[in-house]
């Protein structure tokens, strides 16, 4: 079979370009563990304030578990509780998140931390804060008539 050269070489291209593709998938899957989060961890929206740790929203510390803190919140429209909130330098938290009405984001500005927040579900996210400082977080999701107010702040201090 006669293949022209450009043929060729684009074909060659393609074959490189989708083994670099799985490459880098494979090794972030199966070496660094990144895996889409699980949409396993439900709750009833109507019951989020009377179910736990959602009755008490804010910074928990916690025992005997891979992290240190769990950094709970309650979106609504159109805020976030609590509002504000102090985390130590350097701690493990855990963030966990779910909303009371509709569909929610919940970014946290300047890290990777980026999540939608769903009526039913709970969103978590294991992360170490290791700047001080204060970090906005915002909803990225269009959530009605009040959704560019919708934001609260983590502020991260040294202890
Ligand atoms: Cu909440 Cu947009």
């Amino acid at each position: 079979m006669h293949m022209h050269k450009f043929e060729k070489a684009w074909l060659t291209f393609g074959v490189a370009a989708l083994i670099v593709f799985l490459t880098v998938l494979g090794v972030s899957a199966f070496y660094l563990g990144n895996q889409p989060p699980s949409c396993l961890t439900t709750i009833n929206p109507e019951k989020v304030d009377t179910t736990a740790p959602f009755d008490k929203p804010g910074l928990n510390k916690v025992e005997g578990k891979e992290w240190d803190y769990e950094l709970v919140f309650v979106a609504s429209a159109f805020s976030y509780n609590p509002a504000s909130v102090q985390v130590p330098l350097g701690a493990k938290v855990k963030v966990m998140a779910t909303t009371k009405d509709v569909i929610h984001g919940f970014e946290v500005a300047g890290t990777n931390i980026n999540m939608m927040l769903e009526p039913g579900y709970i969103s978590e996210i294991v992360t170490t804060f290791d700047k001080e400082g204060e970090y906005l977080i915002l909803c990225n999701e269009y959530c009605g008539a009040g959704h560019h107010l919708m934001t609260s702040k983590i502020e991260v201090v040294k202890q």
